[in-house]
């Protein structure tokens, strides 16, 4: 048997493993496959040694980078509690080895870098703790002067999130779901008292996109908040949830599972958008 390792660059979460895992199973006779974001690696047994030129392709083609292969000859040990606690320190091992500056670095701009607007849902709703994560990473958003001048309508309740779709989509003229059938938006208002509050919001809701992202969830911010929020009937439906004050809608954060397990390659970038003097 042959264990062979490949260290690769930008697997971001469980989805990316189980994509990892199958572009191997599919491509390569194996015997057994795992990949770790966390730590960067994709472990392969198989009887024969694969085929480097192969894997490269393979790999390429995910749109992660394979930055090395090793390979060694293995036989499968018994294993036991032991085993499993040496393999976690291992691994903890290996990922303090890369540095934790990398780490933080590659988990970051590879997050930002792969993020992606997701336009169509499942209509399972994503599990209400990893809703909270992402509201509490909104909440960590900077403002000026910290004065904290967004806030952030959770809706998770059908009646509310259909009723909010049509006026989004009466505001477009349309008679579509411009929530693409995402379960769970996430509305962020600005506070009008406060002159920041729209970049504040802004913020806010990089911050969500980000959040749902690194929790393996679509998101997609979605326009005319401002619109919808403006009508009286939406203003005393902010009153009637316990919203007090004025404020202007910033943009709709669309949160759920995708469709399509895998993101979509980043757009290019365009041209002649930086000038460093
Ligand atoms: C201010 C703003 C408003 C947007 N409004 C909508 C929208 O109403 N509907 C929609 O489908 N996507 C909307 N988007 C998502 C953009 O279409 C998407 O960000 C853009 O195409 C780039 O794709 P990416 O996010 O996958 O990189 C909006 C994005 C921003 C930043």
């Amino acid at each position: 048997m042959i264990k062979t390792v490949l260290k690769i660059d930008g697997m971001m979460c469980s989805m990316c493993e189980s994509h990892m895992n199958d572009v191997i199973r599919n491509n390569f006779k194996i015997k057994s496959v795992s990949s770790s974001a966390k730590g960067g690696c994709c472990e392969i047994v198989s009887e024969e040694r694969l085929d480097e030129g192969k894997l490269y392709e393979a790999v390429a083609n995910t749109g992660y980078k394979l930055l090395g292969i090793t390979a060694e000859e293995y036989e499968k040990k018994k294993r036991g509690f032991l085993w499993f606690a040496r393999k976690q320190q291992s691994t903890r091992a290996r990922v303090d080895a890369l540095g934790l500056r990398w780490e933080r670095e590659m988990l970051m701009l590879e997050l930002m870098k792969s993020r992606r607007s997701t336009k169509k849902y499942k209509s399972e709703m994503p599990r209400l703790s990893d809703i909270d994560k992402i509201i509490e990473a909104g909440l960590y958003a900077p403002s000026g002067r910290n004065r904290q001048g967004a806030i952030i309508v959770a809706v998770t309740d059908k009646t509310v999130r259909d009723r909010l779709s049509a006026a989004n989509a009466a505001v477009l003229g349309a008679n579509t779901d411009p929530f693409y059938g995402a379960p769970c938006v996430l509305v962020v208002l600005a506070d009008k008292s406060v002159n920041t509050s729209i970049y504040d919001g802004s913020l806010v809701m990089e911050n969500l996109m980000l959040a749902s992202h690194a929790l393996g969830l679509g998101s997609c911010w979605i326009h005319r908040a401002k619109e919808v929020f403006e009508q009286p009937e939406w203003q005393e439906w902010l009153k009637s949830i316990g919203v007090e004050g004025e404020y202007e809608g910033v943009g709709n954060c669309i949160v759920g599972y995708p469709v399509e397990a895998d993101f979509p390659a980043p757009l290019p970038r365009k041209e002649g958008r930086v000038f460093k003097i």
